[in-house]
């Protein structure tokens, strides 16, 4: 198999073609919206979705979005890994709104390509130090009590490539390793104490079925504290992408411990030290040490738009959005700046505020033309507030990948055009 990068090589700043939406003369001058007395053709000329019968029910018994909504895809960055089995590929965070991630938008990083599961076929095993060996059927774990929770899940490398300075042009590449759904599943808590646990049990190790059979250590703490073996997200059977038909929800913590495909847990009383938790989801420092079992995802936010691939378009009246997220609680409060950190706001927050789940604001703003630098920085409820990338440069030094919380800035230029990139 070849392996897999979370960690590519930070290469030149490239402007991705496809994703971009370059060109200038983006703004349009004034108001776009029709001046009344003027006849619109639009609503004075009878329109063929008017005038004729539309399609009838059936047509598709599985719905499919307006097909004028054909560029609200996931996007991949070719270059970054070799081959699309252990790859990665990004939610489009620009294109959406509320806190609920689509399921068929939902990012992807496989090591391995996705398992094709039957769920027939699929089998759960839990040994090791548990009184009871235990095997579960799908239909045995459907007819354990459940919960329902919504969670954001963050992979360890989202932003990772922006370490050393700014590289991606679009925040669904910079930030787009995140996804926000309902999940339905089974505590893990309730699975273990029908296994039983032995007194020397304090580690878990999850297993995949794919190919690559990842595997990670858990520590039993967070084990029966909220981890769920979910089966379902967003109402309907998981995604083949996102596990299908099982996966670990490990809230709050890095994407890498949410095991896809789970087909096995093992209890011990040591880490295993796999290698998804030794070569990589490790940090290394300046001093040459490693930090290591980094699980926690720090409070994070992001513009989503205006960003590159959504410049800005109307002078006078727009609303800039945006998403906030902790590991370790909810979102208290963001604040938002025009002007590159000289003046800062309290964005408005709206919709459903959860525990380690996506958290949407807003800010409803006039712009009068005129060049502006965006950030935005959050503050969870433990009072932690999201750093910039200076200062987590100066505690992890430059040699870092993984867990970049640090604050974005969006370069919003007179034509309305927006490039990623970093003030000091
Ligand atoms: N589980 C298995 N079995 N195989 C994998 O390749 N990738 C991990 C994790 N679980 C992976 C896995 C990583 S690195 C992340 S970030 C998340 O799954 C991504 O979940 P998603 O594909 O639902 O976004
Ligand atoms: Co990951």
């Amino acid at each position: 198999m070849t392996s897999h990068r979370d960690d590519p090589a930070p290469s030149r700043r490239r402007f991705l073609g496809g994703a971009a939406l370059a060109g200038a003369g983006l703004v349009t001058a004034g108001s776009a919206r029709a001046e009344a007395g003027k006849p619109d053709p639009l609503i004075t000329d009878v329109q063929d979705w008017n005038r004729y019968l539309g399609e009838g029910v059936d047509k598709h018994p599985y719905g499919v979005p307006s097909r004028y909504e054909k560029n609200v895809i996931r996007r991949d960055v070719p270059w970054l890994t070799a081959s699309p089995e252990s790859s990665v590929n990004f939610t489009p965070l620009h294109d959406l709104d509320g806190i609920i991630t689509p399921s068929g938008l939902c990012f992807e990083r496989h090591h391995g390509g996705i398992a094709d599961i039957d769920p027939a076929n699929h089998r759960l095993m839990i040994h090791g130090l548990v009184e009871k060996p235990l095997v579960f059927t799908m239909e045995d774990i459907r007819r354990m009590p459940r919960e329902n929770r919504v969670y954001f899940l963050e992979c360890a490398a989202n932003s990772g490539m922006e370490w050393r300075g700014s590289q991606l042009n679009g925040c669904q590449f910079t930030h787009g390793m995140v996804h926000n759904v309902m999940y339905t599943g089974v505590p893990l808590r309730v699975i273990l104490a029908e296994a039983g646990l032995k007194p020397k049990a304090k580690w878990l190790m999850l297993e995949g079925a794919d190919s690559s059979g990842m595997n990670r250590s858990l520590p039993l703490e967070k084990a029966l504290d909220d981890v769920l073996i979910a089966f379902a997200m967003n109402g309907e059977a998981l995604r083949p992408e996102q596990g299908y038909p099982l996966r670990a929800v490990i809230p709050g913590w890095e994407g890498n411990l949410w095991v896809k495909w789970l087909r096995r847990i093992e209890v011990g009383d040591m880490p295993w030290m796999a290698r998804e938790e030794t070569s990589k989801y490790t940090d290394l420092l300046a001093d040459g040490r490693s930090r290591r079992f980094t699980f926690f995802m720090d409070a994070k936010s992001v513009v989503t738009n205006p960003s590159p691939q959504a410049p800005l378009r109307h002078k006078g009246r727009n609303v800039l959005s945006g998403l906030a997220w902790s590991g370790r609680g909810t979102i208290k409060r963001v604040d938002v700046t025009l002007d590159g950190g000289k003046n800062w706001q309290s964005a408005r927050i709206d919709g459903p505020v959860l525990d380690k789940s996506l958290t949407r604001f807003y800010v409803d703003f006039d712009w009068n033309g005129g060049e502006l630098l965006v950030q935005s920085r959050a503050m969870d409820s433990t009072g932690y507030l999201q750093p910039t990338k200076e200062e987590l440069r100066k505690i992890r030094g430059a040699n870092s990948i993984y867990h970049n919380n640090g604050i974005q800035t969006w370069h919003v230029k007179p034509n309305g055009e927006t490039e990623n990139v970093e003030i000091s």
